[in-house]
């Protein structure tokens, strides 16, 4: 198996909400190639986070890719908005899309890149019939509404078998972690086959710092 590069994706969520452009800042000092953004939306999960203006207004200083979790209802309703937001990538819950495959195309039309998120009881089944819409795989590794929780071991199998489908169609799709991402839990989901973490504790509350967290994860992944 040829092992992706890890790419790290900070998510805001974890950050001081009242210093999003600093932690933004923070983070592309530090080397993370991506910027994570939870959007929730009160209804798809019990939370309300942040919503396109947030992401347009950090644009300016970052050059990271801009990566956008929507954990919301109707996701399709607001893929313009990412868009003209200046999201790079904009992911999708699976649960949340009547029309799956219509909801990837239409990211990818906007000239973003596609993702689908599973939660952890959702099974991979779908996969195969819009593999070829995607270009990333998140695989929740907790339920989504809130930072802070812990990783869901149950989640691994599905990690391996989506990198199988993967490595298998030959299609460049990534295979993203989100929820419980520390250095315990890294060698786990990169053995598994994951090569994007997304992680906002464990960064943004490091001891020593984003950065060192940063360096903490690279160690970690095998
Ligand atoms: C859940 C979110 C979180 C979050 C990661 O809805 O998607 O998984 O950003 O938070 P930590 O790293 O604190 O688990
Ligand atoms: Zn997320």
């Amino acid at each position: 198996m040829t092992q992706p590069s890890i790419i790290i994706a900070p998510s805001l969520l974890a950050a001081d909400f009242g210093r999003f452009a600093e932690a933004a800042i923070a983070c592309e000092q530090a080397g993370a190639e991506y910027l994570h953004f939870d959007v929730m939306d009160g209804r798809f999960v019990p939370n309300i986070t942040m919503g396109p203006a947030a992401l347009k207004s950090l644009r300016p200083v970052s050059k990271a890719f801009f990566d956008a979790h929507l954990m919301i209802v109707e996701p399709e309703r607001y893929i313009d908005a990412f868009l003209a937001a200046g999201a790079d990538g904009i992911t999708v819950q699976a649960e949340a899309c009547t029309h799956l495959q219509r909801t990837l195309a239409q990211i990818r039309a906007g000239g973003a890149r596609a993702g689908v998120a599973l939660n952890p009881a959702t099974p991979p089944d779908m996969l195969p019939y819009v593999l070829e819409d995607l270009d990333l795989v998140l695989v929740m590794t907790v339920n989504p509404g809130f930072g802070g929780q812990a990783f869901l071991p149950a989640t691994l199998r599905k990690i391996r078998e989506v990198r199988t489908l993967i490595e298998d169609s030959g299609l460049p799709i990534h295979i993203e972690v989100d929820g419980g991402i520390t250095a315990e839990t890294t060698p786990l989901v990169t053995a598994a086959g994951a090569n994007v973490l997304v992680a906002g504790t464990s960064l943004f509350a490091h001891p020593g710092g984003l950065a060192q967290g940063m360096l903490a994860l690279r160690a970690a992944a095998v």
